[in-house]
């Protein structure tokens, strides 16, 4: 059933931490250097949030900044959506205890995983929640703390990611309003699974002191091949975007991809002849946040005046899993 409902970004907000891990931080810690790191990734420093802080401390924060964008209260949502893969406990949700942390009750809430994906995956839920009629205000979520999970001493992974937190408040709008998610694209290729996996913690490998001495609780990852594979499925899912909804490459004023690597990024504009400094990059000051990546940076180009209210703007990630997704919209 088709209705006149379709959803509208109605306000963002971020936080990162204010710790730093510095590329001369990692230097001391594996076998790398600055240079190497800057041109491989683009990367200068990652956040770091201090022990005792969890991962809905930062979603806490982010959130409260993107209800006063949207000139709203945590009473007037209707459902919590959380995408991360490090949230503060595997059960219960990192939703649910937002929720409780937001001093509201009641209205649903669940995580999604899909990790680096997982926020357009969310705000695709969120969209289908919309248009359906059953809901009119959700708090979409990115939150990590993935330095939790890192291994300090692999040189592959330990020089990519930081911890941070973005949120969007989506809201009902009617159909003719020019300022609306057009739609999202999202895929999943089970078979590549093994590119990036954190092994213990589930039903497969369950948290043993085994477990530990193999270093089995740190994300384990094959870079060279992800890299290939995000070009790829970024640039396949942006297409299906764009063919969708008959818009060129040229209508499009911002690119907002996850953001793992500066060279990834620039793969997938160029794939688009999309030219550079119409792709919003911060890895060089976030590293690689996870599902945060994108609702940070899309919130940070909205706070320093380059995405504007009226611009067309196109989100798209992937992540293990391998996930992938898109999601074309009017800011
Ligand atoms: O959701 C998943 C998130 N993961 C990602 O997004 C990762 C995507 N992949 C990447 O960003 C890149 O593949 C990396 C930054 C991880 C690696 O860059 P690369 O250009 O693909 O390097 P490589 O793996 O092909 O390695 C090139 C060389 C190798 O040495 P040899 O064999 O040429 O002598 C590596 O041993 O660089 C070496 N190397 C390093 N050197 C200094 C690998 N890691 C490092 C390092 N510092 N940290």
């Amino acid at each position: 059933m088709s209705t006149a409902y379709r959803t509208r970004i109605a306000g963002t907000g971020s936080y990162l931490p204010p710790g730093l891990i510095t590329n001369q931080d990692i230097e001391k810690m594996v076998d790398t250097n600055d240079q190497w790191i800057v041109e491989r990734t683009g990367i200068k420093h990652r956040h770091k949030a201090d022990l005792g802080v969890v991962t809905t401390d930062l979603a806490f924060q982010a959130t409260q900044k993107a209800l006063a964008d949207a000139g709203m209260t945590a009473n007037q949502l209707d459902l919590i959506i959380f995408a991360t893969i490090t949230g503060d406990q595997p059960t219960p949700s990192s939703a649910c205890v937002l929720q409780h942390k937001l001093g509201i009750s009641s209205i649903p809430a669940f995580d999604i995983s899909a990790a680096c994906s997982g926020f357009v995956y969310s705000i695709s839920i969120a969209d289908q929640f919309i248009r359906s009629g059953m809901y009119k205000n959700i708090l979409v979520v990115g939150a990590e703390i993935i330095t939790r999970f890192v291994n300090y001493k692999d040189r592959d992974t330990c020089i990519l990611f930081g911890d941070g937190a973005g949120a969007f408040i989506v809201s009902r709008t009617e159909a003719n309003d020019p300022n609306v998610i057009f739609s999202s694209h999202l895929g999943a290729e089970g078979s590549l699974g093994d590119l990036f996996v954190l092994p213990a913690g589930g039903s497969k490998i369950p948290f043993r002191q085994e477990a530990l001495d193999a270093g089995e609780h740190w994300f384990r990852m094959k870079g060279r091949e992800i890299f290939k594979n995000a070009v790829r499925t970024m640039s396949a899912v942006c297409a299906q975007a764009l063919e969708h909804n008959k818009v060129t490459s040229a209508e499009i004023d911002w690119l907002v991809p996850h953001q793992a690597n500066n060279r990834i990024l620039e793969a997938v504009a160029d794939h688009f002849h999309f030219p550079k400094d119409k792709v919003i990059s911060i890895v060089h000051e976030m590293g690689n946040t996870s599902a945060a990546t994108v609702p940070v940076a899309f919130d940070t180009a909205v706070r320093d005046g380059r995405i504007k209210r009226g611009q067309m703007v196109l989100l798209t990630a992937f992540g293990a899993g391998l996930t992938s997704g898109s999601c074309l919209l009017r800011y």
